[in-house]
Formats: C-alpha cells, sequence, structure tokens
C-alpha cells in the first residue's frame, strides 16, 4: 500500500484512544482505506502527562507546526479556537485533509476553514463534532441532500444528559455527577461549555447549517443550559410525569419568508416519549423531512473510545480520497472473511 503520513494534535480522552485504534488496527485500516496509514506523531502540551493509553513516547511532541508539515491527514483533537484554527488553516495549506471533533472551532470559524479548503482542493471531515460516535453529520450533508429536512429534534451532548439522567434516577447532586462526567471524560475540558448550554448550541448550529443548506450563526441559536435545575424541579417533573432533558431543536418555520429557528433548553419530556429513554451519556437525533419522514439516530454521545469510531472513519475517508487522487471517496472491500452460516447463530435479541 501506499503509505499516508498521519499528524494527530491532541491526545486527550479522545486523541488517545484514535492513537491506540490507528496503531491497533493499522493493517485492517489499511485494507479498509487502501493505504497505510502511518502515525507520523502526536502532538501535546505535556509530554509528561499520563495518558490514558499505551502509545510510544517517541511519538510525542510539542511541536504541532513541524509535525503538520508534510502531513497527508491531520487530525486535529485539541479543542478551543486557538491554536487549533492556525494549525488545521496549516494544514489545509499544505495540501493536508482534515479531521477534527472541534465542533466549538466549526460553529464560530467554519466558513473561514472550509473556504480555506475550498480554495486548495482539500476536505475537512468532522464527523465526530455532533453527538459524539452517532453518524449523523453524513446523513445530513450526503444521504439527505436530495430531501428538504422540517426539524432536527433531540439531545446533542452527552454530559448534560449523564447529569440530568442521574439527577433522576439517584436524586444524584448535580456538582457530584458533574465531576464524575469530567472523569469519565465526557465533558469539555472547561464543562461550562456542557452545563451551559454551549456545547450543544454549537452542534445545533452545525446540524443547522448543514440540514437546511445555510450558515447559522452561533449568536442566532437560543440557548439555555442546565445549572438552574435542582431538586425541586426534577421531583415535580418526575411526579408530573415528565423527565427533564436539555434539547436542541432546529427547524424550518413557515411564513410569508421561510425562516429557522435554532434552540436549545432544557424541556420536560413525556416519559412515553422515546428521549425519555436517553440514559447516561447517550445521545439521540430525531430527524423529519419531507419525503423520507422521521428518522431516528442514537448512541454514544460522549466518550473517548466511542468518538474515535467516528474520528477513524473520517480518517479512512480522507485516506480513500487521497488514494482516488483527490476525488471521488473510493472503496475497497477485504475479500477473505470467512462467512458463518445462518443456522449456526445462535444470539437471541
Ligand atoms: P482533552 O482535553 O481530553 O484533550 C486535549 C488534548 O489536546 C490533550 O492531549 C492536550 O495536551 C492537547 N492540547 C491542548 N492544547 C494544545 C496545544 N496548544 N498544543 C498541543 N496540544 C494541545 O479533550 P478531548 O479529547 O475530550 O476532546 C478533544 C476534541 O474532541 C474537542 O474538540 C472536543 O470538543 C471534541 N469531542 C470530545 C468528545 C468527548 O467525549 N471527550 C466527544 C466529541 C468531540 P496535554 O494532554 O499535554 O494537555
Ligand atoms: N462534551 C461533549 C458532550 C462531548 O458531553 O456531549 C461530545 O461532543
Amino acid at each position: 500500500y501506499r503509505k499516508l503520513r498521519v499528524a494527530l494534535l491532541g491526545a486527550g480522552a479522545v486523541g488517545s484512544q484514535v492513537a491506540a485504534l490507528l496503531l491497533r488496527h493499522g493493517d485492517e485500516l489499511a485494507d479498509r482505506a487502501g493505504a497505510s496509514l502511518e502515525l507520523a506523531g502526536i502532538a501535546v502540551r505535556d509530554l509528561e502527562a499520563p495518558r490514558e493509553t499505551d502509545l510510544p513516547k517517541e511519538l510525542f511532541t510539542t511541536d504541532a507546526e513541524s509535525l503538520i508539515v508534510g502531513a497527508d491527514i491531520v487530525i486535529e483533537l485539541m479543542g478551543g479556537i486557538e491554536p487549533a484554527r492556525t494549525n488545521i488553516l496549516q494544514a489545509i495549506n499544505s495540501g493536508a485533509d482534515v479531521v477534527t471533533a472541534n465542533k466549538a472551532l466549526l460553529a464560530t470559524h467554519g466558513p473561514e476553514i472550509f473556504d480555506a479548503a475550498d480554495q486548495v482542493g482539500a476536505q475537512v471531515y468532522y464527523e465526530a463534532a455532533a453527538a459524539g460516535a452517532i453518524p449523523i453529520i453524513r446523513p445530513l450533508r450526503d444521504s439527505l441532500a436530495g430531501d428538504r429536512v422540517q426539524r432536527i429534534m433531540g439531545i446533542v451532548n452527552g454530559t448534560t444528559n449523564y447529569i440530568l439522567d442521574r439527577m433522576d434516577t439517584e436524586g444524584a447532586e448535580f456538582l457530584d455527577v458533574l465531576a464524575d462526567a469530567q472523569a469519565l471524560g465526557y465533558a469539555e475540558s472547561d464543562p461550562t461549555a456542557d452545563v451551559d448550554g454551549y456545547d450543544a448550541a454549537q452542534k445545533a448550529a452545525i446540524l443547522a447549517s448543514l440540514a437546511f443548506h445555510t450558515t447559522v450563526p452561533l449568536d442566532s441559536v437560543h440557548r439555555e443550559g442546565i445549572t438552574r435545575i435542582d431538586k425541586t424541579m426534577m421531583d415535580a417533573a418526575r411526579h408530573a410525569g415528565y423527565v427533564i432533558k436539555l434539547l436542541a431543536v432546529c427547524e424550518r418555520i413557515a411564513g410569508d419568508q421561510e425562516s429557522i429557528s435554532v434552540r436549545v433548553y432544557p424541556a420536560l419530556v413525556d416519559r412515553s416519549h422515546p428521549l425519555a429513554s436517553v440514559h447516561g451519556a447517550n445521545n439521540a437525533v430525531f430527524v423529519q423531512a419531507e419525503a423520507a419522514g422521521n428518522l431516528m439516530f442514537y448512541g454514544a454521545g460522549a466518550g473517548g473510545v466511542q468518538t474515535a469510531s467516528a474520528v477513524l472513519g473520517d480518517v479512512v475517508s480522507a485516506a480513500r480520497r487521497h488514494i482516488a487522487g483527490g476525488v471521488g471517496v473510493g472503496e475497497s472491500t477485504r475479500a477473505n472473511m470467512p462467512i458463518v452460516p445462518i443456522g449456526h447463530v445462535t444470539t437471541r435479541y
């Protein structure tokens, strides 16, 4: 296989899992990508910081800019605006494709980054930037491109769902469960981004931009967080047959001139509604489209290894595009997989 150099920026909750999976499943990923994915290095702030996965020390550097030089694919998993923005623009301008999970950056500087990529024919992949492991970016951008999305509604922040769920089911205290969400790698490095609804608002802006084929500025998203939700409110909701969930709603509003509304707020959800059964750090997104009708996407909305799945899917797509000469997505299959006759499968669902 042709070798592609992969530069990884960040080895925190997500980056350390991406690196470990890339190294562990290198051969399989090469078969799927049609290219050998060589992890050229990992940029971090602190070379001595403990890592969640066991990674070769010689891969680490604090010099992100040098690492980007000569890379075919740059994976940005540092988070925040700077230096992520500058590093991504450097990667694009040096001919690399970019994979990022950075919704804070895309919701604020998306147009600048996508324009820079368009100018040089590079591609920016960001499946992990909304709803963690759940494939929702590609369905909205590609699969539903021929339809007319009317409404997106759901839970798009894992940390707040984890907190609200434990407050509801265990009567847990807000600050205790927030600390657990941080320890589990769900929360942003500044968790006010989660609990004040900024993270969900960024994701809502990204999803609405894709769904409605426009640019939704972050400051046009109505945002409320969950910090005012206390035990009394939780109990009152429960007694009335509801559960409190932080929802993101993006919808077309009919009128003389059609408009859109994008909002994030804690809402009362009837306990019989499917969203009431979304527990822990899971997310669920309902998409209503004119022709397709109602679609539902559900799964892990946060977590290092779960999010790494979405990131690596993007890396394989980027590699296939590279191999195909920058056009199309390319495709490859493994020919040697044994197939179990159906009669031997005893799993019960
Ligand atoms: P972490 O805070 O756990 O990790 C950030 C990593 O980036 C660390 O390794 C840190 O280095 C490195 N880093 C930060 N700033 C710099 C810098 N200036 N130069 C070099 N390295 C730097 O973040 P997460 O892994 O949780 O998140 C990464 C991205 O993924 C974010 O954009 C986040 O929003 C997104 N995301 C996270 C999810 C999750 O469940 N955690 C889910 C979906 C998306 P060091 O370790 O040395 O401090
Ligand atoms: N902090 C984010 C969340 C990570 O809890 O949903 C996933 O985007």
